[in-house]
């Protein structure tokens, strides 16, 4: 039995759901004035299920990419060198506002990287959207732009959240 691996349940899915509701809310009132497109960036795989719930609630257009990324590490360890498995390629990027939508930070290697490689590529703006925050983790100076909830140091999973690609489909 999967439950019988799970210490405790840290936010249940109404809380998720709450969260979620008021992460799109934000998101919708700060860009309904933009002229440019709106861009998801999909970190995968762990942000599946929270890009797919947050998308349907916000009430403007939006394009969808997927990034996938991996950080040398495995099990709850991250390593702090980003390496981009699976990068975007559209020819548009310069009218473009991206929304880099991640299920957790922690180091902040892998949004303050995806940020600093956007604007490269040219990208008219580029912000961070994460589900969870572990701020007392952090290795590089990063704030995201829209935070769903802070966490304590626990490792976590469930929601697209893994340890060794376990557990992702918890609710
Ligand atoms: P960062 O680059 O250290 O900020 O790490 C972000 C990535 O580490 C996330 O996209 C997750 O894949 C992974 N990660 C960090 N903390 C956890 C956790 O508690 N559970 C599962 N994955 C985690
Ligand atoms: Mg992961």
């Amino acid at each position: 039995m999967i439950k019988n691996d799970i210490e405790k349940v840290l936010i249940s899915e109404q809380q998720l759901s709450d969260i979620i509701d008021s992460l799109a809310e934000r998101i919708t009132n700060d860009y309904k004035d933009s002229e440019r497109k709106l861009v998801f960036v999909v970190i995968l795989k762990g942000s599946i299920p929270f890009a797919t719930e947050l998308m349907k609630r916000i009430t403007l257009p939006l394009e969808i990419e997927v990034m996938k990324v991996s950080s040398y590490g495995s099990g709850t360890v991250s390593g702090g060198n980003v390496k981009i498995v699976l990068d975007i390629d559209r020819p548009d990027i310069s009218s473009c506002d991206f929304l880099i939508i991640e299920d957790i930070i922690d180091s902040g290697n892998t949004l303050s990287y995806l940020t600093g490689y956007l604007m490269h590529k040219g990208a008219k703006s580029v912000r961070t959207c994460t589900l969870l925050d572990k701020p007392s983790r952090r290795v590089v100076d990063f704030v995201p732009d829209y935070t769903g909830i802070e966490i304590p140091d626990e490792f976590v999973v469930g929601y697209g959240l893994d340890y060794d690609e376990r557990y992702r489909a918890l609710p």
